[in-house]
């Protein structure tokens, strides 16, 4: 198994073991995609809420925020296009009697054929040393070659298959390139069909009345059917956006990589609505401001890219994913999308109400284009955890797990730890709880050894270990320590505000990015 795979593998019991995510329903056995938060998961991913809310409305004077209901009228999911063309392709195993999507076992057959090529060339490397030319190698040695052509051929014909939905062709590329169930190990498939995403259920008490609903797949739809409400309350002037943060449900069909995939989850997602003929300057501009929001959090500029989309949906003219280096490869976390009028002018025709704002400057009606910002909180989530954990090995044969986590972000700010449990350590250490939590969360521990409360810390992350010892009740000083360094520093009580201040607090994380 690689590396990397037995690592993600550890993130996620780490995650469980330290209350930072459980399978939900467990003592049920769980429900497939679907996940709690623990006590420590809520507080990391309110903070990341925190932080993507303020750095949109409170850093965006033209942009405020709506909390819409998650059931919405089923006409709208018809003018988004989802009742249509929300699908996935879906294919039997007939002998495992397991569902995967069509699309993915491609996908992963594509990866194998990626993983040769650089198996290949890290066999060369080390055969060569130092004088190795990776560049040189990949264009002419003949397995790599081989391979190269193999992926480029099987990549063509799948995004031909996807683009032009041609569900025989995806179950002929199957077929044509013996691609098993991983399970069974059998090729026997059904044919592929497609699969809506979108989760029904009835609203209304009687049978007369009843009415199909959807949960809804995406936050965007709810902002788009208030554009006019709060155009019109909040005086707004275009350009000018709308924000939401809530959750969203789609029935995966296959569900993998932990919280990346799931079926109930929460998006984080800014409609701002723009001049037709100015939408391209404004896409530039949100991919650079939404990749400056995660370079910030200091996680390494290195681990992010985009992804500009080259075929784009039929109402965008202009996309691009930031994706982020998961131990299973760059993965999209966040999409950013020129959407045109379209998802306006469908309301329009399907509300067969007015959509239109009227420009005071150009003196003049238009429906709005807009730039769409759409990031899963989740999959922040799982970004932030994979490239936080380290094994750490110390001095002395020692290990420690430590979560290196942006201490904006961190559950638990600092933890107040009295040496000893006597002798009015723990009276003094609750004196300076009560100092600190009104603006930070703090921990008080005072169970087992300090070393053992310190690596308690380090494993959720926590950036400051306060410790109250006897020369406290002298001298009202205490030792700080450092969750990167693990050195111990005496200062005063007073001091220790302004310390966990300058680091932890999201004030200055929000200063980066004016
Ligand atoms: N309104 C546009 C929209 O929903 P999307 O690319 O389908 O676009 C946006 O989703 C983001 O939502 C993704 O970049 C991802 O972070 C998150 N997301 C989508 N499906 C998800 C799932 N099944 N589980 C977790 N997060 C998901």
């Amino acid at each position: 198994m690689a590396k990397q795979e037995d690592v993600f593998k550890k993130i996620v019991s780490h995650a469980k073991e330290y209350g930072f995510v459980f399978p939900s329903s467990e003592i049920y056995d769980g429900l497939g995609a679907v996940y709690d938060y623990g006590q420590n998961g809520v507080e990391m991913k309110n903070n990341i809420k925190r932080y993507w809310w303020e750095a949109m409305t409170l850093l965006h004077e033209n942009i405020v925020g709506i909390d819409s209901a998650i059931f919405m009228h089923p006409t709208i999911w018809k003018a988004s296009g989802h009742v249509d063309a929300f699908n996935d392709p879906l294919v039997d195993n007939r002998d495992s009697k397991k569902r995967y999507r069509a699309d993915v076992l491609i996908e992963d057959e594509i990866a194998k054929i990626e993983e040769k090529i650089n198996k290949e060339v890290e066999k060369a490397a080390k055969r060569f040393g130092e004088s190795f030319d990776e560049a040189m190698f990949r264009q002419t040695n003949p397995r790599v070659l081989e391979n190269a052509k193999k992926r480029d051929e099987l990549h063509q014909r799948f995004s031909d298959a996807m683009n032009a939905n041609d569900l025989k062709e995806l179950r002929q590329i199957i077929e044509d390139y013996g691609i098993v169930d991983p399970i069974s190990g059998t090729k026997n498939w059904t044919d592929v069909r497609q699969f809506n995403l979108m989760f029904k259920t009835e609203m209304g008490s009687s049978a007369d009345s009843t009415m199909n609903v959807y949960l809804r797949p995406e936050t965007a739809q709810g902002i788009f059917v208030n554009f006019l409400n709060v155009q019109k309350t909040g005086r707004m002037r275009i350009p000018f956006g709308i924000a939401q943060i809530g959750k969203a449900f789609r029935n995966e069909i296959v569900a993998r990589q932990f919280i990346f995939r799931m079926r109930e989850f929460e998006q984080m997602e800014m409609q701002f609505f723009v001049r037709p003929g100015e939408e391209l300057e404004w896409f530039k501009t949100w991919k650079e401001f939404r990749l400056k929001w995660h370079k910030a959090l200091g996680m390494g500029d290195e681990k992010y890219r985009y992804h500009d989309h080259e075929k784009l949906a039929h109402y965008a003219n202009a996309a691009t994913d930031i994706e982020f280096k998961m131990p299973f490869g760059f993965k999209e976390v966040e999409g950013i999308h020129s959407r045109t009028d379209f998802d306006l002018s469908q309301h329009e025709k399907f509300s067969k109400k007015k959509i239109q704002y009227f420009d005071p400057e150009l003196n003049k009606s238009y429906t709005p284009y807009v730039i769409e910002t759409s990031i899963g909180v989740d999959r922040m989530f799982l970004s932030v955890l994979c490239s936080s954990y380290e094994e750490q090995a110390l001095e002395g044969g020692d290990t420690r797990v430590v979560l290196h986590l942006p201490k904006a972000l961190a559950p638990v700010k600092c933890a107040i730890l009295p040496l000893v449990k006597k002798d009015g350590l723990p009276e003094k250490a609750h004196e300076i709880m009560n100092l600190l939590k009104f603006d930070f969360a703090c921990r008080y521990d005072e169970k087992d050894s300090v070393g053992k409360r310190y690596r308690r810390m380090d494993a959720i992350g926590t950036p400051y270990c306060i410790t109250v010892d006897g020369q406290t009740l002298e001298d009202n000083t205490v030792t700080i320590r450092d969750r990167e360094t693990m050195e111990q520093q005496r200062v005063s009580i007073e001091e220790l505000h302004a310390i966990i201040s300058k680091e932890c607090s999201l004030n200055s994380l929000l200063k980066k990015l004016v």
